[in-house]
């Protein structure tokens, strides 16, 4: 069980809310934080009603406190230590791949910086996930997104959640500084309809290739 809160941010939607459920799930006392407010106070209230014990952080409190490990790595200094996770991509979209790739930068810095000071800083890359972008997207994105992927479906919130939690515990207490996929085999490699295996035959595709 965790014995320090956890401030979650992005928390009031996919995989932060998911996120913040995990922890409180586990004994956590969660801070949410989001720059939807209205949003936010039902993942609070959501939380609360499951016999959770969750808070919002003001947006202004927010602003001021999360500028990624500027204001959070002093305060776990103070109090003993800590841990950070934060969320990068296994897909290099043009849209993300810059910011995602400062944040892994950035992470391995702050992990090296204060290994030896009780604090360990994470990344995790989640691959396709099912959250509100695919769900608005539709059936056939999210289909597309499932076949693209190794174990031929769409992630679950939940689990990049069961990571995050993990990150935070004892359970991975010589892990800093590291990038974790979370994203079904999809960091591994493409896998095709069938695998060539030494001695069995090659299936016709369906339809023409
Ligand atoms: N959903 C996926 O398939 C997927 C895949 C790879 C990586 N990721 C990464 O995982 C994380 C969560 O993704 P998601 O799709 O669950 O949600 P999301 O990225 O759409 O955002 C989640 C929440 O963050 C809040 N938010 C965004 N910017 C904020 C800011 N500056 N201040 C405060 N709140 C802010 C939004 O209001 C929203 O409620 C993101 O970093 C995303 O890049 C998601």
């Amino acid at each position: 069980m965790p014995t320090a809160p956890a401030l979650v941010a992005g928390a009031s939607r996919g995989i932060g809310a998911a996120t913040a459920e995990e922890f409180a799930a586990a004994g956590a006392r969660v801070v949410l934080a989001d720059r939807d407010t209205e949003a936010l106070t039902s993942a609070v209230r959501r939380i609360d009603a499951g016999g959770g014990d969750a808070v919002a952080a003001s947006p202004r409190t927010f602003a001021a406190r999360s500028s990624g490990t500027k204001f959070q790595i002093p305060a776990m200094l103070g109090t003993g230590g800590g841990t950070i996770v934060n969320m990068a991509s296994v897909m290099n979209g043009t849209a993300n791949v810059a910011g995602k790739a400062d944040i892994i930068g950035l992470t391995k810095v702050a992990a090296l910086d204060h290994a030896d000071q009780g604090i360990r800083v994470n990344v995790v890359a989640p691959g396709h996930f099912l959250t509100h972008h695919r769900e608005a997207a539709g059936p056939g994105a999210q289909r597309l997104a499932g076949l693209s992927t190794p174990m031929r479906r769409t992630g679950r919130p939940a689990e990049v959640a069961q990571t995050v939690l993990w990150l935070c515990s004892p359970a991975s207490s010589f892990i800093t500084g590291a990038v974790i996929p979370v994203d079904g085999g999809q960091s591994a490699g493409s896998k095709p309809p069938q695998m060539y295996r030494q001695g069995q035959p090659m299936a016709a595709p369906p339809g023409d290739i």
